[in-house]
């Protein structure tokens, strides 16, 4: 945790500890100042202290700094954080501390010892600045998503398999009507359970934590994949989808590239006349292979090209087609594989969405 290692020099003279006075009466006004002798014992706190711990100066001066301890990091947190200051280096992280009501507060600490003139620690200065608001966002967001994963997608995916099985007649014979009903339950069903799992997807993207396989791909069995997949989720429209032959084989996490293509050859089906053809295609481009799917639909409005990968970002406005977060994940993950993803577009032609990643190097041969 300790952060930048600078050695602090003896603070002997008096001009030094007039500025350093100085300093930290200006750093006061918009940091939480603590200065405590070498074992701990605080002989100085600013008003923002006094206002956050709740306690008085006081009650503070002469005090433990433990006086603040929450219990919630472990000895080692802080058995670190006296090895790094006592030897003379700044220490730097983010603390809970606990108030004198016993409320919590979250703290970003820097901690900076002074040397006396045999070079020991005699003195340590904390600064710290409230991080109590962002660190509660980050903790709520967390579990938010922790929930939406166990209490939402669980029972989705139990409603979702429910309707699949009574629609295959397991349950017995339907009436049309009854097929209609749950086929539409069936695909809102499907479209909450997708969003879920992109929320999910975009917090680990968020937080660096989407790690990527990388193995040996096929891209002529991903694409026949990714066709009937993308067909289904549209309402069964594969036919309109030509897919040419290809041997090409990339280097890619299989999962992450065919959510990607899934959602390309979707948008391809979605945003274009119902009877409009899509083509997919794959090609060799220098030691990368470039897939492209190809549609006669709208084109992309030429105000929205800029935005495009943003998340969120609908050029149709709000509508049940889509939630706009597709291309801002599939960007993602094609660069965190290595590649890059683009278009190109005519206003009432169509569109062509491409990308482009390592190929596998015993296969540049082969096509
Ligand atoms: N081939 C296309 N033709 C025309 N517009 C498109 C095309 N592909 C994407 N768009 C526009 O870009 C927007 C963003 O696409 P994106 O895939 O990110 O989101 P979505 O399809 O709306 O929702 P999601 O993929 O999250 O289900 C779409 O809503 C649509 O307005
Ligand atoms: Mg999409």
């Amino acid at each position: 945790m300790s952060g930048v290692f600078r050695k602090k020099t003896a603070d002997a003279s008096g001009a030094e500890s007039s500025a350093l006075a100085d300093v930290v009466s200006a750093l006061g006004n918009s940091a939480i100042v603590a200065v405590t002798d070498a074992k701990g014992r605080i002989s100085y706190v600013n008003d923002m202290f006094c206002a956050i711990s709740k306690y008085s100066r006081e009650e503070l001066l002469g005090q433990d700094h433990r006086i603040i301890k929450s219990g919630r990091h472990p000895r080692e947190f802080f058995r670190d954080m006296w090895r790094t200051i006592s030897g003379g280096n700044v220490w730097h992280g983010d603390i809970c501390n606990k108030a004198k009501d016993g409320s919590l507060y979250w703290v970003d600490t820097t901690i900076t010892p002074f040397l006396d003139k045999a070079g020991k620690s005699h003195k340590y200065i904390a600064i710290r600045h409230d991080i109590t608001a962002r660190h509660n966002l980050a903790m709520f967001k967390e579990e938010t998503l922790a929930l939406a994963n166990h209490e939402l997608r669980n029972p989705l995916t139990t409603v979702y398999a429910a309707v699949v099985a009574l629609l295959s007649g397991e349950a017995g014979p339907l009436s049309d009507d009854a097929v209609e009903f749950l086929t539409i339950a069936k695909k809102s069903c499907r479209r909450m359970i997708e969003l879920v799992e992109k929320f999910l997807t975009l917090d680990a993207l968020e937080a660096g934590k989407l790690e990527f396989r990388r193995e040996r791909v096929d891209l002529g069995e991903l694409l026949q994949e990714a066709v009937e997949a993308a067909g289904l989720a549209c309402g069964g429209e594969p036919n309109r989808v030509t897919l040419a032959p290809t041997s090409l084989v990339v280097v890619a996490d299989r999962n992450r590239l065919m959510e990607v293509v899934v959602n390309v050859i979707s948008n391809a089906l979605k945003f274009s006349p119902p009877d409009a053809p899509v083509e997919v295609s794959a090609e060799r481009f220098g030691d990368q292979a470039r897939v492209r799917v190809r549609d006669r639909g709208p084109g992309i409005p030429k105000e929205f090209r800029r935005r495009i990968f943003q998340r969120f970002a609908r050029a149709h406005g709000v509508t049940e087609r889509g939630s706009g977060l597709g291309l801002n994940i599939s960007k993602a993950i094609i660069e965190g594989l290595g590649g890059s993803i683009g278009f190109e577009t005519t206003p009432g032609e169509g569109s062509t969405f491409f990308f482009e990643l390592p190929r596998e190097g015993a296969d540049s041969q082969r096509n």
